[in-house]
Parts: structure tokens; sequence; C-alpha cells
């Protein structure tokens, strides 16, 4: 399919692995491995469009309070994920980057998250970012004590703050500002996820829930994409250097 824009940047809610597993008569945790199943397709389909970063929000700082056995279950699925899939992601060029507060992770898991990061590093394809433990007005709490530490500090005039400044203090400071977001299964709402970095994205909900975001989905997004005028505030649209 050839696309008059392509985001640089999606990012994507990955939602509804509960529904879709509740209608086939499956345990809630079907549902997250069958998600966990549609990771691979998604990137391929991302690469191949010519997306550059890809930012799917895994684990909210809110999925926490779910039922322990639920929670286990996805921690495992992390791990094992981890697991067998290091090499394929290196094999295939992709950079493996996590976010959220990690700290809150096991102990385990988080060695592992920053092995998967370390050893893809110096790869140069598609940039993938997870969130875990992810929440976006905490990241925000964060960048705004790490500024309000370097005032106190003497090492910046309060008056001076800049967007930019609040921005090199997210857990995405590396990352451009997603231009398209996705969430799966209908949800009408961004659910604490990325709330400076999409001001301006493009949003785009489908009824499909996660686990049946297929690439054909994922291509459907991006041809809604490029139908949009992105006019950033304006009244006439602006061509950023993604869409350009
Ligand atoms: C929301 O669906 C989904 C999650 C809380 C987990 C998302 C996780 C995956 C897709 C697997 C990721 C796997 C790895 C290895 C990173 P939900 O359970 O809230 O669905 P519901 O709203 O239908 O109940």
């Amino acid at each position: 399919m050839s696309l008059e824009k392509i985001p640089q940047h999606v990012a994507l809610i990955m939602d509804g692995n509960g529904r879709w597993a509740g209608r086939q008569g499956l345990a809630r945790i079907r549902g997250h491995q069958a998600g966990a199943d549609r990771l691979e397709d998604v990137m391929r389909a991302a690469e191949k469009a010519g997306v550059k970063y890809i930012t799917l929000y895994a684990f909210s700082k809110e999925n926490w309070h779910r039922p322990k056995d639920e929670v286990q279950f996805l921690m495992q699925l992390l791990s094992n994920y981890l697991d067998h899939k290091l090499a394929e992601l290196k094999k295939n060029n992709i950079v493996f980057n996590a976010i959220g507060c990690l700290t809150d992770m096991p102990s385990e898991i988080q060695a592992k998250l920053s092995r998967a990061a370390e050893e893809t590093a110096s790869n140069t394809g598609l940039f993938v970012t997870f969130a875990f433990s992810y929440s976006s007005r905490l990241e925000i709490t964060e960048a705004c004590r790490a500024l309000a530490r370097l005032a106190v500090q003497g090492k910046i005039d309060p008056e001076m703050i800049s967007e930019k400044d609040v921005a090199s203090h997210l857990y995405t400071s590396a990352l451009p500002d997603p231009d398209l977001l996705i969430r799966t299964s209908g949800e009408m709402r961004v659910s604490n996820f990325l709330l400076w970095q999409i001001s301006y994205a493009e949003l785009y909900v489908t009824e499909k829930c996660w686990p049946e975001f297929t690439a054909e989905e994922f291509q459907k997004a991006l041809a809604a994409y490029s139908l949009r005028e992105r006019r950033f505030g304006r009244t006439e649209p602006l061509n950023t250097g993604a869409d350009a």
C-alpha cells in the first residue's frame, strides 16, 4: 500500500485482551498471551511501512491493582518474551527500549530489560519502546521534581524553564512525539498514556481487540492517518519532517 504520509512515531494502547478472551470462552490470561503473540506482526508491519518508532502501553502503574494471578501471569509473559525473543529482536535490527517506573518491576525482569536494551542499542532499525508500570502523570511529576531540584541548586532559573526542558526530563526524551496514537477495543480514552507527548498526535480508535490487531489493521490505521490534515493549532496544514 502506498500512503501519502507515514507517521514517524506510532503509540499503541493495546486494550481488549480480557474481552477478547471472554468472547472465546477463555480465561483473561489467554487474551494476554494472544496479545503478546501480536507483537511480532505489528513490529514487522511498522518497519515495512517506514515507521521509525513504536511505543506500546504494556502495563500501567494502575495495573498492579489487578488480581494477583493476572499480574503474575503478565510478569511471567514478559520474562518469557525477553528470554525467547531477544535473539529475534537483535536479528531484526530492532532497538528495544523500556520506559516507566521500572524499579517497580521484579528485579530479574529489570535485569532482563536492561540486557535487552544494552544488546540492541547499536541496532539501527525500528525503535520499539515498551511502557511498563507507566503513569504519564507520575512521569510529568518526576520531571517537575527534577527541575525543581535544579532550581533549588541554582542551576536553572525557574523563569527560564521551557517546554523543551520539561520534555527533556520525561522518560521519552530520546524520542520524537508520537504522530499517531492507536487504541484498540473501542474505548475513547487515553488512560494516562503519554499525556504530554500526544498533544498533537492524531487519534485512531478501532473496535478490534488487541489480539485481533493484525498487520492489516495496522495498515488501516496508517491509511486513516495519511488522510488527516495536521494543523498544530494553525489554520493551514503544517507538514512536519515526518510527513514531508
Ligand atoms: C489491556 O487489556 C491489556 C493489558 C493490561 C496488558 C497488555 C499486554 C499485552 C498485550 C501483552 C504484552 C506482552 C509483552 C510480552 C510485553 P485488558 O486486559 O484491560 O482488556 P479488557 O479491557 O478487555 O479487560
